[in-house]
């Protein structure tokens, strides 16, 4: 177990493309973060710049109180699991995962103690015989976290491990990562660019793009206090709903109006925002903060207005009701109660109490 900065990191890879951008962010000793981003934002180049399979541009990399800058990988003490699982194909189950124990000169009693530790953790005790064409994609991956559990290293580092499960399996083999973290202890860095996985195995999620860093908080911290327009369009599903619009000034109070609809600001939105009264603004609000007026009962500031029921996806627990005003689509995330009817209008209510509302310049959250 192991603390890591890192400091100020830069990447710029042979042909100029600046890949990771100043990017600092620590893990402390047997903590679980997760750095998510869209596809080409640079996470796997940050882990590999922390396992020193690249070179760094320019910044610090500490493991513990070691500058590892220019320590070799092999002696980082860390593990690495890819998302290809990178096993030897000729080799056992046993072999893959006693290979590198084997390399560092173990004996033979105690690989064969480790080897069932970890096979036992992970469930895979009767397929050691295996070569890994016999196993399911499930099986490797976890052949594939065995190898790194084996050798106890101070920081694990895992690059996208589930992408190349079925759904079913991504979420159990989540969980298992998750309970393997508590039982280990290890400090873990986990790459993804899914943000559920990012939400639910975070201790700490680092929200990254083009090379950025553009939040640094706990998973829901993430969710209710965006940073930016960014995050808080990257982070939910159904997506936040954004809408432009600006801030009026009413009787003791502002409202935010988008021509299509008025909706009051809560007190403490009023307070913050009175710098931007008349000026565009954009209204942020979670589907689920969206009610059917009807059965509306959650809203802890309500505001009304109509809108047109476009689509509905009923998912069983919950719908997904897709919503028209004449210049915006809101999508809304109902309790199952009455199928709302296509093509009708809805009195929807909005919890204004749970809205943001974002700088349009800056794209910076202000409230
Ligand atoms: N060896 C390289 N030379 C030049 N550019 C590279 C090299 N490797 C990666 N890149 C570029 O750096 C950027 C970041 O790549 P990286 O693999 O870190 O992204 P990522 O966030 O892991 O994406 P994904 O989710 O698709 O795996 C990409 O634009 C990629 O094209
Ligand atoms: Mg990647």
């Amino acid at each position: 177990m192991a603390k890591v900065i890192v400091n100020n990191l830069n990447k710029i890879y042979d042909n100029g493309f600046h890949a990771v951008k100043s990017v600092c962010f620590e893990a402390d000793e047997s903590e679980f973060v997760v750095l998510v981003g869209p596809s080409g934002c640079g996470k796997t180049t940050a882990l590999r710049l922390i396992a020193g399979l690249e070179d760094i541009t320019s910044g610090e990399i500490y493991i513990g109180e070691t500058l590892v800058n220019k320590i070799p990988p092999k002696d980082r003490d860390i593990a690495m699991v890819f998302q290809n699982y990178a096993l030897y194909p000729h080799m056992t189950v046993y072999d893959n995962m006693a290979f590198a124990l084997m390399l560092r000169k173990d004996s033979k009693a105690e690989i064969r103690k480790k080897v069932d530790h970890a096979a036992g953790l992970l469930g895979i005790e009767s397929m050691l015989d295996r070569k890994p064409g016999q196993l399911s994609g499930g099986q490797r991956q976890r052949v594939a976290l065995g190898r790194a559990i084996v050798r106890n290293p101070k920081v694990f580092l895992f690059d996208e491990p589930l992408s190349n499960l079925d759904a079913k399996l991504r979420v159990q083999m989540r969980a298992e990562i998750v309970k393997l973290h508590r039982q280990l202890g290890n400090t873990m860095i986990y790459v993804t660019h899914d943000q559920v996985e990012a939400m639910t195995m975070a201790g700490k999620i680092v929200v990254m793009k083009d090379g950025i860093i553009h939040q640094i908080d706990t998973p829901l911290n993430v969710y209710n206090h965006p940073a930016n327009l960014f995050v808080a369009g990257f982070i939910g599903s159904p997506a936040i709903n954004l809408i432009q619009g600006k801030l009026v000034k009413g009787d003791g109070k502002l409202i935010f109006d988008c021509q299509d609809f008025q909706l009051d600001l809560a007190p403490h939105q009023t307070e913050a925002m009175t710098g931007f009264i008349n000026k565009p603004i954009i209204l942020g609000i979670r589907p689920e903060d969206i009610y059917d007026s009807v059965y509306d009962m959650m809203a802890e500031l309500p505001q009304k207005m109509t809108a047109v029921c476009d689509l509905v996806e009923p998912l069983g627990s919950e719908y997904h009701v897709f919503l028209k005003t004449k210049q915006f689509e809101i999508t809304a995330k109902f309790d199952p109660k009455q199928l709302p009817k296509i093509g009708s209008d809805l009195q929807i209510t909005i919890d204004m109490k749970k809205s943001h509302f974002f700088d349009p310049e800056t794209e910076a959250c202000l409230v």
